[in-house]
């Protein structure tokens, strides 16, 4: 465990004082800003405590309690905050003067300069640079802020919440001011405010009750065209949660801001979201279509926020998946009712198995409801977000659609205005649900261990067929796969399954049915039609049923018939995936099976050749390798350069054994690639993956056109093209890399794109050429964004990155600790590239472990840390 001082869930005290009321004026100067707080307190009980605030970086200047100014001893102040000694034991107004420097805040926490505007990011601990206050989100106030500010520098005045008033200041027009009410009690890490020059494009939205909303999005000058995308979005979401949660908007405004100088995606502030610019910034030209439906879901995400995190928020931050796996759950939803719900399975199961399962296997593996923390802000992982939201799928699947909503009502209608836990939402669902937890068809206890124990679980599946009676005799077996974890744990996993005769081929025997493993062993009996004769071929965990990983009896002759049969989306493309990575295991084990390769292959030409263009995107993805992390995952000693090589020989391989097959389909998709997002989505999906298996298998007409294409209209296209050529050493990639810089060189976002990608290209030798990026005259130290781009670029430079001397590794170590010194929360992100460092062999280990030694030696955050010591340990 870590040498810091850990937070405990046990610990919980409820906080003495209640604080309805906040009433908060700034003063920006252009040295500083002056902070006044008037907090209205009311002891919750007669017994006096002491009133404790938090504080960081904060200058008091004066403290009065009802006009009466506090002295020291009555008060006393550290450099974490305030005591107030004896506080008054009834109601009392607090005031607090103080002040704070925005203008040197590097760590984009509290109040920070981002290209001149001043912003804020409170979650989850940042309030207390702005202010003395208790900064803990189970404390709710209503909020009025008052921001006075030169009206040039500082023209747009935002906070929560509704527009009281504005005017000007004094005669000559200098300053300004203006006011804002937020009429809904909310913990201090929703509160915003954004000063600065923006420029805003703005609509309407009519709820279901007949309101009006004025949307406004703000955005840096120039910016406004590419707002257009956001604003679509946010309607659609707004209309979504009516529709489907029957949940409506609240406040008469919502306000988007985009900030260049961000930590995170975006945040969920009352009426006042803050973006990342380059989730808001975005239209077809200069973004992906992956990156289009990122962008609209998370807009999604950080509006369903309003009533999953604001309107009912979290106790404590140990309850942080009540919020994000519950929201995480609404947005993949709502992409997968706007999309297809098929493909969307597909890629959030991915994403889950390439991050989530590899950060549950290794040193900062932790539970959806972890019991201690160092630093919160290190929680904000993939487990709490994406694994939190598989656990509410499975409540989804359990209690039915019907049941779930009426748990859901429940849930919302009992904690709106509070703060809840994880065990509140569950409580509430299950009794919305079924009226009393007894008539709960599965064991709560048992279901609740997906909160509390961390790890995958792992299944294993045999099979006997009893031909005399046409039965399938299945037997299920659960083990908690963890290395924390030595207990015997029993996990209620939902398993959605299906059958197929082998006579009759392709429809299954039965629709989906649920199985429900609660129990280490359990068995199940599947009656086939009378008189079959084979044992018919079994699909399991149909969408994904439940975050596990499985080993079944099922032959390599089951998977190929998977791969061309199955009709759910998720299990065919499973088959096929299982398929490549045997193929891949076998081949790193030096005995590769080209039986199964070339069985594969045909799969793969037979696939072809039913889906064609009719669903180009499944195809695409269908015949798409599975991620470096998931390959990874498949041995107990990794060796991440051969595994890159092998996986692009097998790629090679493929490409050159259906050569024919894709020219042929590439000359038919490209009627439809021009028509605009989500329209033709598939089509340049699938160009893109027949443009990057031709080029590799050294298509030089394909790569020429690659080059061509980088100044095609749809930046789907154009980095399409970009990806085909990246593992080609030719002087073509560098040509198309040039012509896409001097494209974009102006516009950063989709510079950071850049940036990554010459980060990561393969064949980019030594490590000055990752130098000369960080020296980039567009090369900004102070945007996470960019340090994400090269440094988790170069991360992605297998070759470079892994290189057998260590190199890579120490370049990493010694630019992490140059982030850390700015800005600590990025740089605790970026320290886990080191967290599998114990799987690899020796020699990438050795190197692994002589740079975590340096940053655990160097003079790092608290933050950096709790990180470098749970990897070491
Ligand atoms: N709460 C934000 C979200 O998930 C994420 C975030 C966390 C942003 C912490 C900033 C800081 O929507
Ligand atoms: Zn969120």
């Amino acid at each position: 465990m870590s040498t810091q001082k850990s937070i405990k869930l046990s610990d919980y005290v409820e906080y003495p004082f209640l604080i309805p009321s906040i009433y908060l004026d700034f003063d920006i100067g252009t040295d500083y800003v002056v902070v006044q707080s008037s907090m209205i307190i009311k002891p919750k009980k007669k017994e006096s405590s002491k009133l404790v605030l938090k504080g960081n970086q904060i200058k008091l200047l004066s403290i009065s309690i009802n006009g009466k100014e506090l002295k020291l001893p009555e008060y006393s102040i550290s450099d974490k905050g305030l005591i107030i000694h004896s506080p008054p034991g009834s109601e009392f107004e607090l005031k607090i003067r103080s002040l704070i420097d925005p203008f040197r805040n590097t760590s984009l926490e509290g109040l920070y300069l981002s290209s001149g505007m001043l912003t804020t990011q409170c979650e989850a601990e940042g309030f207390r640079r702005i202010c003395f206050h208790p900064d803990r989100p189970d404390v709710l106030s209503r909020y009025t802020v008052r921001i006075e500010a030169d009206r040039t520098l500082y023209p747009i005045l935002l906070s929560n919440g509704n527009e009281k008033y504005s005017g000007n200041l004094n005669s000559n027009n200098l300053r300004h001011e203006f006011i804002w009410e937020d009429p809904f009690p909310k913990p201090c890490y929703l509160f915003a405010l954004v000063a600065g020059k923006l420029n805003s494009v703005s609509d309407t939205y009519i709820t279901n009750t007949g309101r009006l909303i004025d949307i406004r999005i703000y955005v840096e000058k120039g910016d406004e065209k590419y707002t257009k995308h956001a604003v679509n979005s946010l309607i659609k979401a707004m209309k979504w949660d009516e529709e489907n949660y029957g949940l409506e908007y609240d406040l008469d405004e919502y306000k988007i801001v985009a900030v260049r100088h961000f930590n995170m995606g975006a945040m969920e502030n009352k009426g006042l979201n803050i973006f990342n610019s380059k989730l808001v910034l975005a239209d077809s030209k200069t973004a992906t279509d992956d990156e289009l439906e990122r962008i609209e879901s998370v807009i999604a995400h950080e509006y369903f926020h309003n009533w999953t995190g604001n309107r009912i928020t979290c106790r404590d931050w140990f309850q942080l998946s009540l919020k994000e796996g519950l929201t995480v759950f609404r947005d993949q939803s709502f992409t997968s009712d706007l999309h297809s719900k098929g493909l969307k399975r597909i890629e959030d199961v991915s994403f889950l198995r390439n991050f989530q399962f590899a950060e549950d296997k290794g040193p900062t593996s932790h539970a959806v409801k972890p019991k201690e923390y160092v630093a919160i802000d290190n929680f904000y992982t993939t487990t709490i977000y994406e694994k939190g939201a598989e656990l509410i799928r499975m409540l989804e699947l359990l209690l039915g659609k019907e049941k779930f909503f009426r748990g859901i009502n429940l849930y919302i209608r009992t904690f709106d205005g509070s703060a809840a836990t994880t065990e509140d939402f569950i409580n509430s669902l299950i009794k919305g649900a079924y009226l009393e937890e007894k008539n709960c068809p599965f064991d709560l206890d048992k279901f609740l261990n997906w909160y509390y124990k961390s790890g995958t679980p792992k299944v294993y599946i045999n099979q006997s067929w009893d031909s005399k009676n046409s039965i399938l005799n299945v037997s299920f077996e659960q083990k908690i796969d963890s290395e924390k974890t030595s207990e015997n744990t029993e996990m209620v996993i939902p398993i959605l399954y299906s059958c197929y005769s082998r006579e009759k081929g392709a429809s299954p025997i039965a629709e989906d049915n649920l199985f429900i493993l609660d129990k280490n062993k359990k068995n199940l009996k599947i009656h086939t039609l009378p008189g079959e004769k084979e044992a018919p071929v079994l699909s399991l965990f149909r969408r994904f049923s439940s975050p596990v990983v499985w080993e079944s009896d099922l032959l390599i002759d089951d998977y190929l018939f998977l791969f061309l049969n199955d009709n759910d989306y998720f299990s065919r493309w499973d088959s096929g995936q299982y398929l490549m990575r045997e193929i891949l295991k076998t081949r790193l084990c030096n005995k590769a099976n080209y039986s199964l390769e070339d069985r594969f292959i045909n799969a793969i030409k037979q696939t072809i050749k039913s889906l064609e263009i009719n669903d180009p995107f499944f195809l695409a993805t269908l015949i798409a390798i599975p991620g470096f992390a998931e390959l990874e995952s498949l041995f107990t000693k990794v060796d991440p350069i051969r595994i890159y090589r092998e996986s692009i020989d097998f790629q090679v391989l493929i490409g050159n054994e259906i050569l024919q097959e894709l020219r042929i389909i590439s000359k038919n998709l490209l009627v439809n690639i021009d028509h605009q997002w989500p329209m033709g989505r598939g089509e340049r999906k699938l160009l893109g993956t027949i443009w990057f298996y031709l080029s590799l298998a050294g298509d030089i007409d394909v790569q020429k056109n690659c080059v061509e294409s980088i100044s095609h209209s749809s930046m789907t296209i154009s980095r399409a093209a970009l990806g085909a050529l990246k593992p080609l050493d030719n002087t073509l990639t560098e040509e198309a890399s040039n012509l896409f810089y001097n494209l974009w060189k102006e516009n950063p976002v989709v510079l950071d794109s850049w940036f990554a990608y010459e980060a990561s290209r393969p064949h980019k030798r030594g490590i000055n050429v990752i130098e000369k990026l960080l020296s980039h005259p567009k090369f900004d130290w102070k945007a996470p964004n960019a340090i994400r781009a090269v440094l988790g670029g170069f991360s992605k430079n297998i070759d470079l990155f892994h290189s057998l001397d260590g190199q890579g590794y120490l370049f990493m170590a010694d630019k992490l600790i140059e982030v850390d010194k700015i800005n600590p929360i990025t740089a605790s992100r970026m320290v886990k590239v080191f967290s599998k460092w114990k799987t690899y062999i020796n020699k990438n280990k050795e190197g692994m472990y002589e740079s975590l030694l340096k940053l655990n030696k160097a003079n790092i955050s608290s933050n950096t840390r709790e990180v470098v010591e749970l990897i070491l340990n």
